[in-house]
This record gives C-alpha cells, sequence and structure tokens, in this order.
C-alpha cells in the first residue's frame, strides 16, 4: 500500500461476510496499522435457502460498500475438520502424504475436495518414531462452486473462504490481543449458537484443537415454543425473542432442548479432556441463540465452569459517524464469526 493510498484512505478493505442460515452479518473494514476500523455495518434475514441470493444483493445494494472484495466463510456437513497424528516430516512432504492418507478421515473422495493442512505441534513422545498432530481441513468442491457462484451473482470478489469455527476462533484472538494475547497453556472453550447450528471451537492458547457442530441451536428453541404455544413459526419466533411477560413460561419450554444442546456441548468437552489430558477452564458464548434469556444460567449449571457472553467487536476501532453504534452493540453477540473473518484484514 503505498503512502498516497494511505493518505486517500485507500488502504487494505474488504468486507466480511458471515452467510448465517437465518441472517447475513456484513462488516466492511479496513486494516490502519495494528488497528482494524470498522466502516460499515449490514445485516439481514433470510426466510429460506433459496432467499439467499436475494438477502445478500439486498446487503450490497443498501450498505454502500466501498470495495466488492469479500472474506466470508463455510460451514456444514461438506467441511471436515481432522486432528490427525503422522509421522513428523517437513511441511512440503505433509501436503502429499496427506492425499494418500486421506481417505482414512475424510468421507469424500480426494478429487472431490480442497484440502489443507498446518501442523499444530510435534509431540516427542519417547518413541522411536516421533509423531506430530496436524489440522486437517477438507471442503468439497462442489460446496466451494456454490458459495463462489453465490457471491459472483452478488457482484461480489471473493478473496479468501474460511470455515465458521476458525473465525470465531481469530475473533477471540483478537480480542486477547488487546489484553496481551492468550496464555499458551489456557484452555477455553467458544460456543456459538445460531439458527441452524451451534459451533463449538476448543483453544489451547491460541491454537485450535477441537472444533465440532452440533445441529441443534435457535431453530429447535423455536420449534419448542412453537408446539407449546400452539403457534406458527413466525410467531413462536417472535415470542421467543421477546417474550415480555410470559418469558417463566417460554424458559420451560426451551430448557429440555437447551438441556440436549448442553448435554451434546459437555459430550465434547469430555472427548477433549480425554484426547488431551486438560480440562476446559472456561467457556465463551456468542451467536444470536446465545441472547436466549436463561441460557447462560442453564450451561453455567450444566458446565459448572463459568460461562461468559462475551463481546467481539471489543477491539474493533467503530467508525461512529457512519454505523447506528446502539444497533451495533445490541447486535455484538451475532458477529463473532463476521469479526474473525475481518481480522484477517491486518494479514494480507
Ligand atoms: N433475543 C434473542 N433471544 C433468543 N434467540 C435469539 C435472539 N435474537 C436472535 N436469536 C436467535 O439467533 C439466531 C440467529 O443467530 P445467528 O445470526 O448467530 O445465526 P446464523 O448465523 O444465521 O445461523 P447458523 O450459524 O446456524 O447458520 C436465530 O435462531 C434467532 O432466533
Ligand atoms: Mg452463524
Amino acid at each position: 500500500m503505498s503512502v498516497l493510498d494511505s493518505l486517500l484512505g485507500r488502504g487494505k478493505r474488504v468486507v466480511a461476510l458471515d452467510i448465517g442460515s437465518s441472517e447475513i452479518k456484513a462488516l466492511e473494514v479496513a486494516a490502519s496499522g495494528q488497528s482494524i476500523q470498522l466502516q460499515t455495518f449490514a445485516s439481514t434475514k433470510i426466510g429460506n435457502q433459496n432467499e439467499t441470493i436475494y438477502a445478500i444483493r439486498e446487503i450490497v445494494r443498501h450498505a454502500g460498500f466501498r470495495t466488492k472484495r469479500v472474506i466470508s466463510s463455510v460451514s456444514g456437513r461438506s467441511v471436515i475438520v481432522r486432528y490427525v497424528s503422522m509421522a513428523q516430516m517437513p511441511e512440503e512432504d505433509l501436503k502429499q502424504a496427506i492425499r494418500f492418507e486421506a481417505d482414512k478421515y475424510i468421507p469424500f473422495e480426494v478429487e472431490e475436495v480442497v484440502m489443507d493442512t498446518q501442523i499444530l505441534e510435534d509431540s516427542v513422545k519417547d518413541s522411536d518414531q516421533p509423531e506430530m498432530k496436524v489440522l486437517l481441513v477438507a471442503v468439497r468442491k462442489s460446496l466451494i462452486d456454490e458459495h463462489l457462484a453465490l457471491l459472483q451473482e452478488a457482484g461480489l470478489q471473493s478473496q479468501i473462504i474460511d470455515v465458521d469455527a476458525f473465525a470465531l476462533g481469530n475473533a477471540f484472538e483478537l480480542r486477547a490481543r488487546a489484553q496481551g494475547g492468550l496464555p499458551p497453556e489456557k484452555v477455553v472453550a467458544l460456543v456459538d449458537i445460531g439458527a441452524n447450528k451451534t459451533n463449538i471451537n476448543i483453544l489451547k492458547g491460541p491454537i485450535s484443537y477441537f472444533t465440532r457442530e452440533v445441529y441443534l441451536a435457535g431453530n429447535d428453541f423455536t420449534e419448542a415454543v412453537s408446539r407449546k404455544f400452539n403457534l406458527d413459526t413466525q410467531e413462536a419466533e417472535r415470542l421467543k425473542c421477546e417474550p415480555g411477560d410470559q418469558a417463566p413460561e417460554v424458559e420451560e419450554a426451551i430448557l429440555p432442548t437447551l438441556d440436549d444442546l448442553g448435554n451434546e456441548i459437555q459430550l465434547s468437552f469430555d472427548y477433549f479432556e480425554n484426547q488431551f489430558d486438560r480440562v476446559v477452564e472456561e467457556v465463551y458464548i456468542s451467536g444470536g441463540s446465545a441472547r436466549l434469556p436463561g441460557l447462560q444460567r442453564a450451561f453455567e449449571g450444566a458446565f459448572e465452569k463459568s460461562v461468559v457472553f462475551w463481546n467481539p467487536l471489543e477491539n474493533l476501532e467503530v467508525k461512529a459517524d457512519r454505523i447506528d453504534v446502539n444497533a451495533l452493540n445490541h447486535y455484538a453477540s451475532q458477529l463473532a464469526v463476521a469479526v474473525g473473518l475481518a481480522s484477517r484484514v491486518r494479514r494480507w
């Protein structure tokens, strides 16, 4: 970036686009020095999958972005994340080696997927065959193609495609940076509860050691309300989000589903704790459904750990003349994935 570019505000600028199953979230950000400036914020709800393209177009039309460059993410069953042990070898040999072993780890043909790997740590373990822990990410090409077509149809230019769970981790790391970084041995679980799924990412220090998507989230809470009060989905959704004086009955209707979700999350903690012999110390919740009254309390009871409703925007510089700061703050918990995508603007 030239000095002139930075004087004219043409620095590195990008739109972070979180295409959720129920809401699209977009943050236009620019890197200025070490900090990230949030310049535009837009969100819109989507009805069903067919409407996604219209929702993105609506955002693009109304938000007034000054760039078409986009960082977005994918998630779901076509995204496979595995943590595998392999014989120690240089990074450049790993890509080749993993192709031969990939069918052990992923349920698709190797030709069907785009793969990436990252060495997490060398575990020496007194053996004559030293091993290393490798993060393997495989995404079905068909999903990437669909995703790219969607962005292109909306007139956007894809720069990076990330994975929801890792974006969540990056958002958390950005927040920790201001506080001197993440202690290398500290284990925390990030839990993002959306509409269709709950994303779990367990970090030790800045490194992700476990991710999982549980298909139990806001839509299931809405369904519980719909059944109990005999309402259609839209009415139940409204009552769930604004229960007013019916709050106790709504909470009670949702409690069994919330228990199920708590159990699924606990299973993930147990798995991690067995694998790594480390305890999850704290839980950080985000996503639209983290705002559900009673959720934080229920989780605290279930996990017997501190459950923190965190603000992913804490470490962004907000350009207040272009943004409705109140609306933004109210919405903050829903922006964790988008903030994580936005954080990559600095590493370009
Ligand atoms: N105040 C509230 N109380 C309870 N639930 C809420 C509230 N506000 C939003 N939600 C729920 O949050 C969900 C939307 O959150 P979010 O935007 O994180 O999901 P998404 O990214 O679209 O979904 P996914 O990640 O599962 O694809 C919806 O299910 C909505 O009902
Ligand atoms: Mg989401």
